[in-house]
């Protein structure tokens, strides 16, 4: 059988552990959303996938279902696909056909969603090269030698890219310009407030189990002591940034001890874990533009809510 090559470059416990005693000890306190994604973490994200009130996802999928072929022959046929934060591989199912890739490269920090996202393709498509590639990309890709060279298309769904604030966004996307290859990537636009807040604060929960659900992953890996039931999930729109953030809210003074570090929090005080950043098409065309990247084609919905966005280098 073809098993997918699985190179794991995760981060040790010990970053992690640094980055949240230095993330709580900042002001404001903040967390990087990459930790939300431990193996419960990504089983979440796939929950929110189904919410009626998350529409990117949905709104994705029927892009590529609607305009593969026009994707495909826009974007070069035959290339290596490297697709960045794979997560359960769902959206790049529904290419394969149109962009017929050399070899395949999953990269995402979550290993268990990788190891059984990339497996379920090998079986399928054993035709297929596939390499997983286990890495925390946020300071950068870096590719090790086992991965296939040649003309790359680097496939960004899902407006993971909002994750990262403009100029962090330009930061990892200009190391990949390499002349020759495209990038396919998935980008969130700017909507009625009201929309974007109930997609962010379903009233199900599964959005605020997922926010909590970090605290919990700080409990079990880095000996700490969160008592969840006294935290809050709370979503905000910020016009000026304009980027959902999501923060976590103390709901009772207390003090929490996290790797033998004791913190104090106020009744009310937030931990921020995620910014979510909306675009309008044109500007992230000039984002993308910052980091070396021409555009090339866009495809959206009718509603305008999502939209998928071609560049080459
Ligand atoms: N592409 C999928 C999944 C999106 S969820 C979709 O569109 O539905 C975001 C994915 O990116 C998760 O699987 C998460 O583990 C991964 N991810 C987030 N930050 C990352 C980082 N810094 N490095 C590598 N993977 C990351
Ligand atoms: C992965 N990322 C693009 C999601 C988003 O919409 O920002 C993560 C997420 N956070 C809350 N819901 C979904």
């Amino acid at each position: 059988m073809n098993a997918p090559v699985f190179v794991d470059l995760a981060p040790a416990t010990a970053s992690f552990e640094a980055e949240v005693l230095a993330g709580l000890t900042a002001r404001p306190r903040a967390l990087s959303p990459k930790w939300f994604y431990d193996a419960l973490g990504s089983k979440l994200f796939e929950a929110i996938t189904l919410l009626p009130e998350y529409y990117p996802t949905r709104t994705e999928l029927a892009l590529f279902d609607a305009h593969a072929d026009a994707i495909g022959a826009a974007a070069g046929r035959g290339r290596v696909l490297l697709e960045l934060g794979s997560g359960a591989g769902e959206k790049v199912r529904r290419l394969l056909p149109a962009l017929a890739p050399s070899a395949y490269i999953a990269v995402d920090v979550s290993r268990d969603a990788l190891q059984a996202a990339t497996a379920g393709l090998s079986a399928e498509r054993p035709d297929l090269p596939v390499y997983a590639l286990c890495q925390d990309f946020a300071a950068g890709l870096s590719l090790p030698p086992q991965m296939p060279t040649g003309a790359r298309l680097v496939f960004y769904p899902g407006s993971s890219i909002g994750n990262f604030a403009p100029d962090d966004a330009v930061r990892l996307l200009a190391p990949l310009a390499r002349s020759g290859d495209a990038l396919l990537i998935g980008v969130d636009l700017v909507k009625a407030p009201a929309t974007l807040v109930a997609a962010y604060d379903d009233p199900t929960g599964v959005t605020a189990a997922f926010d909590l659900n970090l605290l919990a992953r700080i409990n079990r890996e880095l000996h700490a002591d969160f008592d969840l039931r006294r935290w809050r999930h709370v979503a905000v729109w910020n016009d000026a940034a304009r980027r959902i953030e999501m923060h976590l809210e103390a709901q009772a003074t207390q003090t929490v001890t996290v790797a033998g570090h004791v913190f104090a929090f106020e009744a009310g005080e937030r931990i921020h874990t995620e910014s979510s950043y909306k675009y309008d098409p044109a500007g992230f065309v000039a984002l993308a533009a910052r980091a070396g990247w021409r555009h090339r084609g866009t495809w959206t919905d009718v509603d305008s809510a999502f939209a998928e966005l071609l560049f080459v280098a």
